[in-house]
């Protein structure tokens, strides 16, 4: 089931003007949360991350008070659902405005998507660490990864590992990845140009808390092999349990049990009153 669309708060029938160059090029940004029995979560850094985004792409967003209520809105609307926000730059067409449209809807989420299998995939497309005026932004133009996640299915796999030209861990199409040796949880550094995942700061937070040793770096794919348990981390799969890469495979460990675990009860948790 998909919610009321609403473009820059009002409802919608869910149509933008072919026009628009997200339409045409992929040009714009977005978002996508996830809310628990209709709050949302991680809004502020959702919201965070949009406006860095759309500042990269010198696109003027509404205030974020009305994107936030739109969100919100939206969440209660649903209770457990995902909640998509996509900026549009508006119409690329000479003589016509460009005005960005912010829409924003929900749906249902599948349930436990269970362990995944990973095909690793050369990424030439990724800045892998290479400064550039986009560096970090979540822009719309997701056709690569998505072709690298069909590569994968074709090879029999969920989904992908995307790696450097010369073997680099980076970051699913959709999500981080993180893995345990020695009981230290590793995990492929923000300076590779990955997203900084907002559950991957999550879980890092909760690993730490946890006292598990954590350690951020750059590692080639054959690192993998020494490793007792992986984790994707995204906003859609929470904290997921990654059985296979390539040719190796992984049980469903201690450490990601717990960290699935602890991140679900944060999902749930009720802010304190007078926040
Ligand atoms: C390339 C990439 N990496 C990581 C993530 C996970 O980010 P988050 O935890 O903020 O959902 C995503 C989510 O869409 C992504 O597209």
């Amino acid at each position: 089931m998909i919610s009321q669309v609403l473009i820059n708060g009002e409802a919608s029938d869910g149509r933008i003007p072919v026009t628009d160059s997200s339409v045409l090029r992929g040009d714009g940004c977005f978002e996508v949360l996830k809310a628990y029995d209709g709050r949302p979560f991680g809004l502020d850094a959702h919201l965070d991350r949009l406006e860095a985004s759309a500042s990269r792409l010198e696109i003027d967003l509404p205030d974020r008070g009305d994107i936030s209520s739109w969100i919100t809105r939206t969440a209660e609307s649903l209770g457990d659902c995902a909640v998509r926000v996509v900026v549009t730059r508006g119409s690329s067409v000479p003589g016509e405005d460009e005005l960005p449209q912010v829409i924003v809807f929900g749906h249902e989420w599948a349930g436990d998507p269970g362990p995944v299998r990973l095909f690793p995939v050369e990424a030439p497309w990724h800045a892998a660490g290479v400064e550039w005026d986009l560096a970090g932004a979540k822009i719309l133009s997701y056709a690569p990864n998505l072709a690298a996640t069909r590569r994968a299915r074709k090879e029999g796999f969920e989904d992908a590992l995307l790696v450097t030209t010369d073997s680099r861990v980076l970051e699913g199409p959709t999500f981080s990845i993180a893995w345990v040796i020695e009981d230290v949880m590793e995990t492929p550094t923000l300076d590779l140009g990955i997203l900084d995942s907002i559950t991957r700061r999550v879980v890092l937070e909760a690993a730490r808390g946890l006292d598990i040793e954590v350690s951020e770096g750059s590692w080639a794919l054959d690192r993998l092999a020494e490793a007792v348990e992986v984790m994707a981390l995204s906003t859609i799969r929470e904290v997921q349990s990654v059985s296979q890469i390539g040719e190796e495979s992984f049980p469903r460990g201690p450490i990601t049990a717990r960290l699935a675990s602890v991140f679900e009860a944060l999902t749930r948790q009720r802010p304190k009153p007078g926040n």
